[in-house]
């Protein structure tokens, strides 16, 4: 199938284990590159905005836009999974192309904070921006497995915060240096990390990680002096978000609100989804998105998940959905980037 073999093209392209195409990096621009073919080769017109975003538009749209957008992204997360992200974009190729009407475009840098899509929201003028957005991703998470279910439409996507904390204490030797009296900052670090697991599991779904630790000067026979950790802080609300933030004690230097995803696009998918007989599935999203921001920016956006298998693991190489599924997800956005291109 040529999507499926298209995210085997885009995974091989970092080199392994997993997905590597960080951005920015020269594996994320080749991605752009191949995607950029693929969209030439459907017959769509190719552009590439100022932030390196990426647009395939059906000929006939005005410059730059189309009524209806789909598409994703296309950097990954260090070692991460052939369908996140990348999903969206080849399989908005093949929508677009057979619908013979919209616009794909492939993001850039949604891992680390949307970077291409708010660039996007932040200098496109109210008429060039879509009419109307659909992001197709795979779930990521285990509810439509366990639901039955290889399609669900979304609900909202949560909000999150991100940032960094610095501990500072004394570097010295680990040998000579006794017990009593060190100021390690690696042990200040712990204890914080600590307190931020349990001040997520204080507040209803709300989840808080610390995936990176950056210990200096980083030596094994040397008291760590410096310590710096990434923390990403999420809740489906603002209120709850907020009180996250503050009793992690976090400045956050990315702050997406919660928002949810517009009604009459969620119809549109949820109408396809139940013309095809399948189970009815609406769910929240737990990670972010480029729908998100354009949702926030006032576009209406909606997103169609695809079932991850696996337990719906996400963010490792092990992350997962059927050729089937994929097949079926394809058919549905098709379907409503037609129908409302027509109807828009
Ligand atoms: C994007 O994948 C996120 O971190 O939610
Ligand atoms: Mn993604
Ligand atoms: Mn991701």
């Amino acid at each position: 199938m040529r999507v499926l073999d298209r995210l085997e093209q885009l995974y091989a392209i970092g080199g392994g284990p997993g997905a590597n195409r960080p951005h920015p990096s020269a594996a994320e621009d080749e991605a752009h590159v191949l995607a950029a073919g693929w969209m030439e080769e459907a017959g769509l017109e190719v552009s590439v905005d100022e932030a390196g975003n990426l647009c395939g538009r059906v000929p006939g749209s005005a410059p730059g836009t189309g009524p209806i957008w789909t598409g994703s992204h296309l950097d990954t997360v260090p070692t991460g999974g052939k369908f996140d992200g990348a999903l969206g974009v080849v399989a908005g190729i093949e929508a677009v192309a057979m619908a013979g009407q919209g616009t794909v475009v492939a993001f850039r840098g949604e891992e680390v904070g949307c970077v291409g899509s708010r660039a996007l929201v932040a200098s496109a003028s109210a008429s060039e921006l879509p009419n109307a957005f659909f992001e197709l991703h795979i779930e990521q998470g285990p509810v439509l497995e366990q639901a039955g279910s290889p399609l669900g439409v979304v609900t909202s996507i949560v909000g999150y915060a991100r940032g960094e904390l610095v501990f500072e204490g004394r570097a010295g030797h680990a040998g000579t240096t006794p017990m009593e009296g060190r100021e390690d900052a690696l042990l200040t670090a712990a204890a914080a990390i600590l307190r931020i697991n349990a001040a997520a599991r204080e507040i209803d779904s709300a989840v808080a990680t610390v995936g990176r630790v950056e210990v200096e000067p980083g030596g094994i026979n040397v008291i760590p002096g410096h310590v710096r950790i990434s923390v990403d802080a999420r809740a489906p609300d603002s209120g709850r978000l907020q009180r996250l933030v503050d009793a992690i004690g976090l400045e956050p230097s990315q702050l997406n609100a919660p928002v949810a995803m517009d009604e009459r696009c969620r119809r549109a998918l949820l109408a396809e989804v139940g013309q095809r007989e399948l189970p009815i599935v609406e769910l929240a999203s737990g990670a972010g998105h480029d729908a998100g921001i354009l949702a926030a920016a006032g576009v209406p956006s909606a997103m169609l998940f695809v079932r991850s298998l696996n337990g719906g693991v996400s963010h490792c190489p092990e992350e997962l959905s059927s050729e089937e599924d994929v097949l079926l997800a394809v058919e549905v956005l098709t379907a409503v980037v037609r129908r409302l291109s027509t109807s828009s």
